[in-house]
């Protein structure tokens, strides 16, 4: 019977030939986030204790990412998954409890599935405990051989007969090892050819053959054990792990009308009602209140999007939309923005760094930049805030009330007061006063006649 804590080794050494990358294969991300992290945060979620994370490859790199959150056992050479393990006895000199051994490269591990491991290897009094999987391919994984339907060994896919090969209950590479025995049988496996590795696995047929005993556990959902080896794993990682983070939303009342097409980063809080539609991307940081409307075509990054507001066909990027607040289709919040309540934002307009008050409309092809935009304004069609003079950005107010003319340009620093109007066409450069009339164009003049003369000059012809 298995005493004491549980300690948890993290196996992330190997460089991950098969990725073809130059970076390490647990780091590259599933979800936004290196895989290395899904599997740590899963080993902190059971209060395993001491961490031990096995580098190798760009060792320097998994420790500045992990910093206290483990300790490390350095791995040279890469000479396989026993070698490795092997490398954090040091480290677990004084534990006495269960060591739980995992992979770096399983970032869709659910925690439901180790705590039953480490139950079931607890309560079974033997050496080792792994957990298996049925899966339709089992192509790439070590094979789950059993004798009289017990655990027997694992052999791995490049050693297996093609009769062994066709076995769909694979090693999903999680075990819960007794310390003492684990070591022991460590420190027996010899190399396998032809790369004379040290497999793991070959510690179960020690352990049976022994007589300590090995058991398998199997999970009831196998795409959790999924093991990334390869780019095109990475992106099946992805897409389960994608799909799992929308299935969560639309479990709290969520609609998501094409789970194909729409990306959610993970912990982005969505409310009740709010309804996702297809081709939107909703980046890490982002917050959805109950009843908005995102989308289709939506991008989002580290934006609030408040009740009952509706971004269509728009970016919206470290920006606040505030309740009912409308945007798009076609335009671009940058960051710094702030729609208060009702505010409508676009066709085609770009705002950064600008608060547009309550019920205010920009509706049609405008910039504004740096900009205090009262209550109740109308920004006429291909309004500019000119906020930059080259070398310095200058802010515009613009008063509750206001009505900006169409094709206006603002010359920052510049006031518009309340309730004035600027005719359309107007380049404004001084302050206008609060219920006044900005004009500050050319006044128009025609001259008569002019097309005649122009033509006859040239000795006719044309109009
Ligand atoms: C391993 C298992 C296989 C199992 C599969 C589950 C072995 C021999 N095989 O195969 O039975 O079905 O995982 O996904 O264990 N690593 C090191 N040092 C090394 C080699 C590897 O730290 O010298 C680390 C890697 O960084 C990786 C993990 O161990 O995180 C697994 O190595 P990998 O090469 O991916 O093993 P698989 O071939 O997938
Ligand atoms: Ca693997």
């Amino acid at each position: 019977m298995a005493e004491g804590s549980l300690a948890a080794v993290v196996l992330a050494a190997g460089q991950g030939v098969r990725m073809r990358s130059n970076l390490l294969k647990v780091l590259h991300p599933v979800g936004g986030k290196p895989m290395l992290l899904h599997v740590m945060e899963r080993v902190e979620e059971l209060g395993a204790d001491p961490r031990v994370v096995v580098v190798g490859f760009q060792a320097e790199r998994v420790e500045e990412l992990l910093g206290g959150r483990a300790v490390y056992a350095r791995q040279s050479p890469l000479l396989g998954t026993a070698h490795a393990l092997l490398r954090a006895e040091p480290l677990l000199a004084e534990h006495r409890g269960p060591v739980l051994v995992l992979y770096g490269d399983t970032p869709l591990l659910r925690l439901k599935d180790l705590e039953d491991l480490v139950r079931a290897h607890t309560a079974a009094g033997v050496g080792c405990t792994l957990l298996t999987a049925e899966v339709d391919d089992p192509t790439g994984y070590g094979r789950i051989l059993r004798r009289d339907g017990r655990l027997w060994r694992v052999v791995e896919e490049a050693d297996a007969s093609p009769e062994e090969a066709r076995i769909r209950e694979i090693n999903a590479g999680i075990y819960c090892f007794e310390p003492g025995p684990l070591f022991s049988a460590l420190r027996r496996v010899g190399p396998r050819p032809p790369k004379g590795e040290y497999y793991l696995v070959d510690v179960v047929q020690i352990m049976v053959e022994e007589g300590t005993g090995a058991q398998a556990v199997s999970s009831s959902n196998p795409e959790a054990v999924l093991g990334v080896n390869t780019r095109r794993e990475l992106a099946r990682a992805e897409r389960a792990f994608r799909l799992r983070v929308l299935e969560d939303l639309m479990d709290q009342g969520v609609t998501v009308v094409d789970p194909g097409t729409t990306f959610v980063a993970a912990g982005v809080e969505v409310g009740r009602d709010a309804v996702i539609h297809p081709f939107s991307v909703i980046g890490a940081g982002c917050r959805i209140g109950p009843g908005a409307e995102v989308g289709p075509y939506a991008c989002l990054v580290e934006a609030v999007v408040e009740e009952g507001a509706r971004v269509v066909a728009s970016v919206v990027e470290g920006s606040r939309v505030g309740p009912g607040a409308r945007v798009g289709p076609y335009s671009h919040l940058r960051p710094g923005t702030v729609l208060e309540a009702g505010a409508r934002v676009g066709n085609f307009a770009e705002v950064k760094n600008t608060r547009v008050g309550r019920g205010s409309k920009v509706p049609h092809h405008s910039y504004l930049g740096d900009a205090v935009v009262g209550e109740g304004v109308n920004v006429g069609a291909g309004t500019v805030t000119v906020n930059y003079d080259g070398e310095r950005k200058h802010p515009t107010t613009i008063g509750d009330e206001a009505f900006i003319g169409c094709n206006a340009n603002l010359i920052a620093p510049v006031e518009v007061g309340k309730g004035a109007y600027v005719a359309a066409g107007s380049t404004i450069t001084r302050p206008v006063p609060p219920g006044a009339l900005g004009v500050g164009r050319a006044r128009q003049r025609n001259v008569e006649g002019w097309v005649g003369r122009r033509f006859d000059r040239r000795g006719g012809g044309g109009r």
